[in-house]
């Protein structure tokens, strides 16, 4: 089941115009929901970035904040799926291809929900990863369709036979292709602060705030590269990946090669946040 402009169809239903400027410009927002036990998880903190998203990029919502919570509720209940992501896009519209603002364009929303299992086996084992060159745009902050950055550091990791990239600025390290990333350095957990720079991510937020609650001592400030190896423990964070351990970058095991204490204890206070 698919939602596409005003009402839900079937995907073969969904007809997209050449002229759509997610096609043409990547001109839209995005956002992937996380769906445990057939319910939306932080349904509303990722409504509030996806305002802040379309706010920055100046893109009009075709519906109210309301409307749209209302529909990805109905079709999330019309999926009749337990374990899911939901996906939803909003681009600027279709208008003939020019660089500026068309006028009296109409954002079009697009979103459906696929089963996706939890990652069990990469939250229990840990994944390895490589390092790359941050070579993203100065609002990482937003959610776009601009993925290319993304999408080449990604294959990178494939490429590499791994399965992720930590991206770093002149050797600060930022985020993953798709996650966050958090290291426990002389027992303090580490991670970007949430600034132009990095994606505010929705588990981002919900791990800290679960961190400080277990009393670990936590600071959003950046770190290097040096301190990434070096860590006593290294994860990342994310919707579809919730909290996956990185055990070895650049071929380098993190501490001990293995899963850390700190990490551990914060996917089971993670799992107990939808599994109550
Ligand atoms: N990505 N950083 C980047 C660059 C991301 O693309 C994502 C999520 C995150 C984690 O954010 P959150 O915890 O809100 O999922 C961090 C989604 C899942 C994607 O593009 O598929």
């Amino acid at each position: 089941m698919y939602f596409f402009k005003d009402r839900f169809m079937t995907k073969d239903e969904v007809r997209i115009s050449p002229d759509d400027r997610g096609y043409y410009f990547g001109d839209g927002v995005y956002e992937v929901f996380r769906i445990y036990g057939g319910k939306l998880y932080e349904k509303e903190a990722h409504m509030r970035r996806l305002e802040n998203s379309a706010r920055e990029l100046r893109l009009p919502l075709p519906y109210s904040l309301a409307e749209i919570s209302d529909l990805l509720e109905r079709l999330t209940a019309q999926s009749e799926l337990d374990e899911a992501t939901l996906y939803m896009q909003i681009t600027r519209g279709e208008a003939v291809r020019s660089h500026p603002f068309p006028a009296g364009a109409e954002s079009v929303l697009m979103a459906y929900c696929s089963e996706v299992d939890r990652p069990t086996r990469a939250m229990q084992s840990g994944i390895s990863a490589v390092t790359q060159d941050d070579i993203r745009w100065l609002r990482c902050d937003l959610k776009t369709l601009n993925l290319l950055p993304n999408v080449l550091a990604k294959q990178k990791a494939m490429d590499h036979g791994v399965q992720e990239v930590v991206l770093h600025r002149n050797g600060t390290v930022t985020e993953c292709s798709a996650s966050n990333v958090m290291i426990v350095a002389d027992g303090m957990l580490l991670t970007h602060p949430a600034n132009h720079l990095i994606l505010h991510g929705i588990t981002r937020g919900v791990v800290l705030e679960l961190a400080r609650g277990l009393g670990l001592r936590v600071r959003e400030e950046a770190f290097g590269l040096d301190e990434l190896l070096g860590a006593e423990e290294v994860f990342i964070t994310g919707t579809t990946v919730e909290v996956t351990p990185l055990v070895r970058i650049d071929g380098q095991p993190i501490g001990s090669g293995e899963p850390g204490i700190v990490t551990r204890r914060l996917q089971t206070a993670f799992e107990a946040t939808f599994s109550a």
